[in-house]
């Protein structure tokens, strides 16, 4: 993203909350209907499985409560980039927003269980893990004195690395590499356990940095090629399966707090809608990236054996459970999980 578009998010940021501010105080102006307006951010396009999910929730809460609220969806970092959307809904300037879980382990630790590297043996693992209440409740509402929590979480895919000219088929390939990782110490820590050097910047940020070469490549789901355009500039794609790391649904707390116990129902079930259209979605939005990926953006995707990789990250598990022993139990019941659904050989 370039510096002007930044900054005029940045400002459009601030002005937003201090709009929203602003209408707290005089809430019968609010609209012109007088319906609250509930602001919900995300950084992807209008065509992922996110924004659709979103506007499945959109029609479904004005379906039930439409006399009441007005549910407006910011696709593409209207609203700002990722972490100023977990801040303006962290302050209420907006009530809702997507982050990738990596972000939020800055705002609580726990999070951080979810950002290790090979930690869910596959996508049914991943799955179930996510769908566990006993799993997800104590790092969800973990950040609820910061302001927010989790109301459901989004399939985000696997996590591979993608290079604009070098083939990674082995950890040497790695070597050296300036990779862009998301802002969290624990991707830092990964990529420098991998051998590459890592680059942390914002999703929107990521394109021009691959453009310009003051990158070498970066590392996502298969979606990042098409719908973000990484693919016209990358053109190797390599499934080492570092990471499963899924996007959170974030509510603000005094928001979520001023619905009255009907509305909240009718909320919880919306998010569940949120959860179903957006992983229904998310399967077949895959498959067409990469079958795009790989015929109209030219990209090679490759296999390499994943076990090296794997060992060079795994200390990372020791020392996260030494760390912070309270999350062992969670730690557990996901490896339980790993036994039950291990990965496809
Ligand atoms: C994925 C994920 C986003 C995240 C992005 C990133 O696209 O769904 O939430 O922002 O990766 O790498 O920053």
């Amino acid at each position: 993203m370039s510096k002007k578009k930044k900054l005029y998010q940045a400002a459009l940021g601030i002005l937003l909350a201090a709009a929203v501010g602003a209408l707290a105080g005089c809430s019968s102006q609010a609209s012109a209907d007088s319906r609250q307006i509930i602001r919900i951010g995300h950084n992807q396009s209008t065509n992922h499985p996110t924004h659709i999910a979103l506007l499945a929730f959109e029609e479904f809460i004005e379906e039930k409560l439409g006399d009441k609220y007005n549910v407006e969806v910011f696709p593409s970092e209207l609203l700002g980039s990722q972490n100023e959307m977990v801040q303006l809904t962290q302050t209420g300037a907006i009530n809702f927003c997507v982050a990738s879980n990596s972000l939020l382990e800055t705002f609580s630790e726990n999070y951080k269980l979810f950002n290790l590297p090979y930690l869910f043996a596959s996508s049914e693992a991943y799955h179930a893990s996510m769908d566990d209440p006993a799993i997800t409740g104590p790092i969800f509402e973990s950040t609820k004195q910061a302001g927010f929590e989790a109301v459901t979480w989004l399939d985000a895919g696997t996590r591979n690395f993608y290079t604009v000219d070098t083939p990674i088929e082995t950890l040497e390939d790695l070597r050296g590499l300036k990779i862009r990782v998301q802002q969290s110490p624990t991707n830092v820590e990964m990529m420098e356990r991998l051998g590459g050097s890592a680059t942390p910047m914002g999703f929107g940020d990521v394109y021009t940095a691959l453009q310009s070469h003051i990158i070498d490549g970066a590392e996502n789901n298969e979606m990042a090629l098409t719908d973000n355009g990484h693919g016209d500039v990358c053109k190797y794609y390599s499934y080492d399966m570092h990471q499963m790391i899924p996007d959170i649904l974030i509510g603000n707390n005094d928001f979520l707090d001023s619905l009255s116990q009907e509305e909240r129902e009718i909320f919880e079930e919306g998010f569940k809608l949120v959860n179903q259209v957006q992983r229904e979605e998310w399967v077949t939005a895959v498959e067409n990236a990469k079958e795009r990926a790989e015929n109209e953006q030219g990209v090679t995707f490759l296999y390499p054996d994943t076990k090296p990789f794997q060992e060079a990250c795994m200390p990372m598990h020791e020392d996260m459970l030494n760390q912070y022993p309270d999350l062992a139990p969670i730690y557990d019941a996901i490896q339980a999980y790993n036994e039950q659904y291990p990965a496809e050989q």
